[in-house]
């Protein structure tokens, strides 16, 4: 048993709703934050809209699908937090952000609350730095979509001590997933080897390797990945991506983390991938691919 049983969601963007749901699922109590109505209702409906998929396909009967709404709490106001067992903060991935974040939640919570960073390629420890309570401060770090992916990061920062590991990683567990354990280094395990691979796929695409068809193509039917690059890339958000390559160029300073020009043009015209509609390719209302 982690001693886990309430936990708090900060942000309910792609990965935080998904993290809210299968939190609510195992039978925590969960409470989701954002930052304004808005975007608290559109975090809102994402989950509504993957449970009753669920229920749809025969996964979930009705009543265990609003026995979990009940679990699910949701607040635009950081009071909420004040007496949760475990915070885990999905927000947009900029450092200085996340920093207030965590001094305003640091003021707030007891001192038994755990942190944990959903961060794709920021350190921990320099998160944790940011509250006085960086032995109770860990990653977790989820992947897209969270309701199908079963691997969690486990990540020990400098000063993260043996018993908030252990806590954390048992509470991944009692989610069904399964935690890795990993060091404190930009990007963890998959990012890593991941981040410079869908760079490449861009930076291969302007040299006029392929086409964004063809190198997709390429990748599922040679390497058997389940998406090819340009669809993850869209998926995951470009903006995100985006973000994720600057902190790690700025960390390792290896040219195969740098951001494409292409990547960056994107991002600047608004075009984020799948959740605003158009990135590398077009997509309708329910998020499909068009043509
Ligand atoms: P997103 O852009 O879908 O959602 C971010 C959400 O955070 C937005 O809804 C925004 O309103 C909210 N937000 C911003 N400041 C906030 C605050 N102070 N309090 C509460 N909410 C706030 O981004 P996404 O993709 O969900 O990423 C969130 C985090 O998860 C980032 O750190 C990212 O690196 C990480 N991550 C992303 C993955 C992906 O595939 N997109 C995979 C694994 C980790």
């Amino acid at each position: 048993m982690s001693g886990i049983r309430s936990v708090g969601v900060l942000g309910a963007g792609l990965m935080g709703s998904g993290i809210a749901e299968v939190c609510a699922k195992a039978g925590f109590t969960v409470v989701v934050r954002e930052v304004d109505e808005k975007a608290l209702a559109a975090g809102r409906r994402r989950i509504e809209n993957s449970l009753s998929k669920a229920i749809e396909r025969g996964k979930l009967d009705a009543r265990t699908g609003d026995e979990i709404r009940g679990r699910l709490k949701f607040s635009s106001s950081l009071e909420e937090f004040s007496s949760l067992d475990l915070v885990i903060e999905a927000i947009v991935e900029n450092l200085d952000v996340k920093r207030e974040v965590y001094r305003a939640l640091d003021a707030l919570c007891g001192p038994e609350t755990i942190f944990c960073s959903n961060t794709s390629s920021l350190t921990i420890t320099e998160m944790a730095a940011a509250t006085q309570r960086p032995d109770r401060f860990a990653g977790l770090h989820f992947f897209n979509p969270v309701p199908v992916m079963k691997l969690v990061e486990v990540v020990r920062g400098l000063a993260t001590s043996d018993a908030t590991v252990a806590a954390v990683t048992a509470f991944a567990r009692a989610l069904g997933k399964e935690p890795v354990a990993c060091r404190d280094n930009s990007g963890f395990i998959v990012n890593r080897l991941l981040v410079p691979f869908l760079l490449d796929a861009i930076r291969a695409h302007e040299q006029g390797v392929g086409s964004l068809e063809d190198i997709d193509t390429g990748m599922k039917l040679g390497c058997a990945h389940p998406m090819g690059p340009f669809e993850l890339l869209d998926y995951v958000g470009l903006d995100t991506v985006y973000a994720i390559a600057e902190i790690m160029f700025a960390e390792y300073r290896e040219a195969r983390f740098a951001p494409p020009a292409l990547l960056k043009r994107l991002v600047l015209a608004g075009r984020f991938g799948r959740k605003t509609g158009r990135g590398f390719f077009e997509y309708d209302e329910r998020g499909n691919k068009k043509g």
